[in-house]
């Protein structure tokens, strides 16, 4: 089997994969309610934290040992402070158990929680919306990867983030904001659709995020109903929403993908996959997702990916791991 192990942001996570694909331990240690009372990630913390919920889920599968294969470690992109802190036990583990160490990019691992349980199906578009990351790739059929859009400024799931914390109500917000959303029945709030008619191919939401700031404050002034906090936030998911589908609708048009996946802890998104489900029959493609519990951060689709580099022979010496808060793509066998 293949020990996966994840600690690019705020989740702890290891997985043990069998090379037929069956998930023989996943554990997740989420640091959410650690970092909730500060409205964001703090990094230093989130360090500290990887180095205590680490080792005690490594102990965990202490009597797997015998069985690991190989070892697949997100080494980039994320907090540098929270990388670190898996890579070092990914090398230490290399070096005293003598196993190969393997390279995976956090967002390839995204790109493989499509196929746990099954082989790749490339070529491939994909939508990427996570808190980091808000991009439509194109994987090829031997897996290169090219980027078609991304974003200039916040990422999809971290404006939802952003709506949460301004309403004062927690971290992470992309749940939070989706169920407060299927609170409203009005569409009183119109928020302007960002980079709508321009043909630039790229996301943007600070705009989108300042015109929620403005209807926020006013009803703060107004004496703040949560009713008012209700409409707004569905307002401003429907307006996050089209921006997505608008950009992937331009590009789906001329790139003709046979099947689009979608990645990320945002993908949870149910107003989202709705819309995204509408465009795929518009153009004849299929939808792949992952399945609920495997869109946000973890270790499963770290050994999914790590599969696919042990089967390439893809190693890695430990003493030249580096970690790197920004991602390359290349290929998703690099
Ligand atoms: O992929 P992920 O676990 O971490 C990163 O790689 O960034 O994604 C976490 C992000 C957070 O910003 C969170 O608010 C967002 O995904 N998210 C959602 C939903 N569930 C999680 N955004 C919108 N709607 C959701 N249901
Ligand atoms: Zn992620």
């Amino acid at each position: 089997m293949i020990l996966g192990i994840e600690s690019s942001c705020d989740d702890s996570s290891v997985a043990l994969l069998d090379l037929n694909l069956n998930l023989v331990y996943h554990k997740k240690i989420s640091q959410e309610l650690e970092h909730s009372k500060y409205g964001g990630v703090v990094p230093e913390l989130a360090a500290r934290l990887h180095t205590a919920a680490l080792p005690n889920l490594i102990k965990e599968i202490k009597p797997y040992f015998k069985d690991i294969k190989a070892i697949a470690i997100t080494n980039q992109p994320g907090l540098s402070v929270s990388l670190v802190g898996g890579v070092s036990v990914a090398k230490a583990l290399s070096i005293g158990l003598n196993l190969p160490l393997i390279e995976v990019n956090h967002l390839v691992g995204h790109i493989y929680s499509l196929f746990l349980n099954s082989d790749e199906s490339l070529p491939l578009g994909v939508l990427l919306v996570s808190g980091g990351h808000t991009m439509i790739l194109y994987v090829d059929e031997n897996g290169d990867i090219t980027t078609l859009a991304s974003t200039s400024d916040d990422s999809f799931g971290e404006s939802f983030d952003k709506v949460a914390k301004m309403m004062g109500l927690g971290y992470p917000g992309g749940a939070i904001i989706e169920s407060l959303s299927q609170k409203s029945s009005s569409d009183r709030y119109k928020f302007t659709i960002p980079l709508k008619g321009d043909k630039r191919l790229e996301y943007s939401f600070s705009g989108l995020k300042n015109q929620v700031r403005i209807e926020i404050e006013k009803s703060i002034a107004n004496g703040s109903q949560s009713s008012d906090f209700a409409d707004i936030a569905a307002g401003f998911q429907r307006a996050a929403c089209e921006h997505i589908i608008d950009k992937l609708k331009k590009i789906c048009k001329e790139k003709r993908f046979k099947s689009l996946g979608v990645v990320g802890g945002a993908s949870a998104n149910k107003y989202l996959r709705a819309k995204l489900l509408e465009i795929c029959d518009k153009f004849d493609m299929n939808l792949l997702v992952a399945p609920l519990e495997f869109c946000s951060d973890n270790a499963a689709m770290i050994a999914r990916a790590g599969i696919a580099k042990y089967q390439k022979s893809k190693f890695i010496n430990p003493k030249e791991l580096k970690i790197s808060p920004r991602s390359s793509l290349g290929s998703i066998y690099l």
